[in-house]
């Protein structure tokens, strides 16, 4: 067994506001090895996002830590790259200046700033575009691109620094259907090529399986892991397994137990007897 890449160990976090006090997580505990890529689906207000944020050092956990190749996180990485359902692109700036923008804050960080290293970040940059298929787009401006393509130069920005861990937080929750597909091919493709480290926030069961080499269900009030599913795919990945009968059915286990566990089970009870009340 390696080390973790990701330690998660007792991890609790309370929200107070107003006297009210949110659990959004008690006890959280998983590790997460080097080049998984883990899923993260439960009812919303469960802690995933939460829990996402705590992992990038952008928000302060309440008990328990986070180790990252066994050392605690205490704040923001570069090794840790987080991407948002809101592309949060820079307008006045064209597609490549966009890409090439957190870099160079990095070597400005660092007061690195020879030439081979301006070299190499315009190697890196060309590849990312190439990779996502935007060569032709380099000169663009965000408004002249679709959401689609617009949230690949923001995966290529977050792939600039070389992150060995890639956060993504509901990413393609703007998407259609069709767009989505083809992000979820190219993620997968990004995963294999990069050999990143990916923890991926959803509510779109078939996503999360699609994606995941194991898919980690929360559950809310408190927020929490409820359970973790192998997902029985091979690594290389097409859209038609999506008709397979493994796929199915796991897709129908985790589907009921998110019921079970979002409360909806009893609404859906409550609302069954109020009709037989009615009728
Ligand atoms: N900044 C905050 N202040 C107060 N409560 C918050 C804050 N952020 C999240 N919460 C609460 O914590 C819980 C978990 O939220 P979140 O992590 O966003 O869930 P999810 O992403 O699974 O929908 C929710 O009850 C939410 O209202
Ligand atoms: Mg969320």
């Amino acid at each position: 067994m390696t080390a973790p890449k990701i330690g998660i160990r007792e991890v609790g976090k309370t929200f107070v506001s107003d006297k009210r006090e949110v659990e959004a997580l008690q006890s959280v505990n998983l590790d997460v090895q080097p080049n998984e890529f883990i899923t993260f689906v439960g009812a919303s207000g469960c802690g995933k996002s939460t829990l996402l944020r705590i992992i990038a050092g952008l928000e302060t956990l309440s008990r328990g830590e986070i180790l990252l190749d066994g050392k605690p996180v205490d704040g923001p990485g570069v090794d840790r790259a987080m991407v948002f359902q809101h592309y949060s692109l820079y307008p006045w700036l064209t597609v490549m200046k966009n890409i090439r923008f957190c870099r160079q804050l990095k070597v400005v960080a660092d007061t690195v700033h020879s030439e081979a290293d301006v070299e190499t970040a315009a190697g890196r940059a060309d590849a990312l575009l190439s990779l996502m298929g935007l060569t032709s787009f380099a000169d663009a401006y965000p408004s002249q691109l679709s959401g689609g393509m617009q949230q690949r130069v923001a995966i290529a920005r977050a792939l600039m620094p070389k992150p060995a861990t890639l956060l993504m937080d509901e990413p393609f929750g703007a998407l259609d259907a069709q767009t989505r597909e083809v992000m979820h091919d190219l993620i997968r493709h990004v995963y294999r090529l990069e050999k990143t480290t990916i923890l991926f926030v959803t509510h779109d069961v078939e996503e999360a399986i699609y994606l995941g080499g194991r898919v980690v269900l929360m559950a809310p009030r408190p927020g929490r892991i409820d359970s973790i599913y192998e997902v029985p795919l091979p690594a290389q990945r097409n859209q038609d397994m999506k008709l397979s009968p493994e796929f199915t059915e796991l897709k129908r286990q985790i589907l009921a137990r998110i019921r079970e566990t979002s409360g909806m089970q009893t609404d859906l009870e409550q609302l069954e007897k109020l009709t037989a009340i009615a009728g």
